[in-house]
């Protein structure tokens, strides 16, 4: 019997996708299809695929051409695969020419002629339902959301708005962007979302000035300044059928989905104490460093480290102490402790101290350990004290990282989800409430 194998993420099933399966069929008399999985593809950047791995599965047993259809998870997977299943036939279609020739070494590779006209990414753009979003304030993080949000379906970065004429001007002809910077609510009837990267006082305002006008919002860290602000807003948008999501981009990471599942399914036991760490340091003059701004490395970093902390031991902590370096009426650098009535935690920040950005999740039968910087996950460690347990972990952190979160509030937006489980409005309230006991000084010690 001659066995042929076949690979492809065969997402929104097409003409091109049912000929090169028959004209695979035909080399032989077997059919193994291999399908990417959802992770893998995410793995290998393709953030865009339509139909999930099950789908994808279904639509190609529906063609009668596969006599059997495996996942495909892993690089070097086709190599295994072919010895495994002794496959005489390697098939795949001709625009990968000579991109397979390695595996000349384990059977016979064929390239198929294409189907021309048709692919899933035309299909994808075809069918897209296009969502215009436009960024509040142009400044650092701004410039990085325009590429990122390329690699995202649906989303359309159109215009830019910052009272600052010259820094939107500038940022809209970088971009090809629509500009505003006198009348915010001309901006807003342009838009359909809005990303708030502006400065930290104004979340707020515009969070609610953009819901109130019917936008969904995604909105920069830190989110809110306080509790109940973050609990207004979400109520607000809860009731209107609106998106609101916290940009904590380390939160909507595949890497770090990976390590909080990881850890809550047991590996290292019960989790009993969790150390985060961040610090960029900083030269005067900066919103960082101006205590009229909300500068001061609480409000710019906690928002990250409470996420992980929040994440992994939940949200209801029991106590949080504060101790303080300040210079200018900013922290330069600030240590919060945080007691859970089963475990603790604490966070070390900086922005005119270093320390060591990593992360280290000790539980009662290992650690996991994340080198900095941790808030990029793309390598950890899980230890035992028999070393030879230890477990390594990596990932590819694609981009500058912002496209995850794009991606999250993107699907919310299409698939009318107001939640995500990856940073739950109740979580997003209480890294709030951590923020405003800072800025309220409760608990709060000067060093
Ligand atoms: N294929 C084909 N003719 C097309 C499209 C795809 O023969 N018009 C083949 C590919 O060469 C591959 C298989 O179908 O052997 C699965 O390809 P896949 O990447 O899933 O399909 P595309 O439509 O090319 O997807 P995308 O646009 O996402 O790259």
């Amino acid at each position: 019997m001659k066995k042929v194998i076949t690979y492809g993420t065969f997402d929104l099933l097409h003409e091109g996708h049912i000929n090169i399966l028959r004209r695979a069929k035909e080399l032989g008399d077997y059919l193994i299809v291999g399908v990417t999985s959802d992770s893998f593809d995410r793995g290998r950047g393709k953030l865009n695929v339509r139909n999930n791995v099950l789908e994808r599965v279904e639509a190609v047993k529906a063609t009668g051409y596969a006599d059997e259809v495996i996942i495909e998870d892993y690089l070097g997977q086709k190599i295994d695969d072919i010895q495994r299943y002794n496959a005489d036939i390697f098939a795949i279609g001709s625009d990968w020419e000579g991109k397979f020739d390695y595996l000349n070494e384990y059977c016979k590779v064929v390239y198929l002629p294409r189907t021309e006209g048709i692919s899933s990414t035309m299909l994808r753009e075809q069918t897209e339902e296009v969502f215009r979003i436009g960024i509040i304030g142009s400044g650092r993080i701004a410039k990085r959301f325009v590429p990122e949000s390329k690699v995202v379906n649906s989303a359309k970065v159109t215009a830019v708005f910052n009272p600052d004429k010259k820094s939107a001007s500038e940022f809209g002809e970088k971009f090809g962007l629509k500009t505003f910077y006198d009348c915010f609510d001309d901006f807003l009837k342009e838009v359909d979302a809005v990303y708030i990267a502006s400065p930290h006082l104004t979340h707020y305002g515009y969070t609610r000035q953009s819901l109130h006008a019917g936008k969904h919002v995604l909105c920069e860290i830190p989110f809110m300044l306080s509790a109940c602000q973050a609990r207004e807003l979400y109520n607000y948008a809860d009731t209107h059928n609106l998106v609101l999501l916290e940009a904590s981009k380390t939160a909507f990471c595949p890497s770090f989905n990976h390590l909080v599942t990881l850890v809550k399914s047991g590996v290292i036991g019960d989790v009993v104490d969790v150390k985060t760490s961040l610090s960029k340091m900083v030269t005067a003059p900066t919103r960082e460093l101006d205590a009229t701004q909300a500068g001061g490395a609480m409000n710019e970093h906690a928002p990250l480290n409470m996420m992980a902390i929040i994440k992994l031991l939940g949200k209801d902590f029991s106590k949080v102490e504060f101790y303080s370096k300040v210079e200018n009426g900013v922290d330069i650098y600030t240590k919060a402790d945080i007691c859970y009535p089963h475990a603790t935690a604490s966070m070390t920040l900086g922005i005119g101290v270093k320390t060591e950005g990593n992360m280290i999740i000790s539980g009662t039968k290992g650690y996991v350990y994340v080198p900095a910087p941790w808030w990029l996950t793309d390598f950890f460690e899980i230890r035992y004290e028999d070393q030879t347990k230890n477990k390594m972990y990596f990932y590819s952190y694609d981009g500058e990282g912002l496209r995850y979160e794009i991606q999250e509030f993107m699907s919310m937006i299409v698939n009318h989800r107001k939640n995500s489980y990856k940073l739950r409005c109740i979580e997003s309230i209480a890294i709030a409430e951590v923020i405003e006991r800072f800025n309220k000084k409760v608990n709060y010690n000067e060093i």
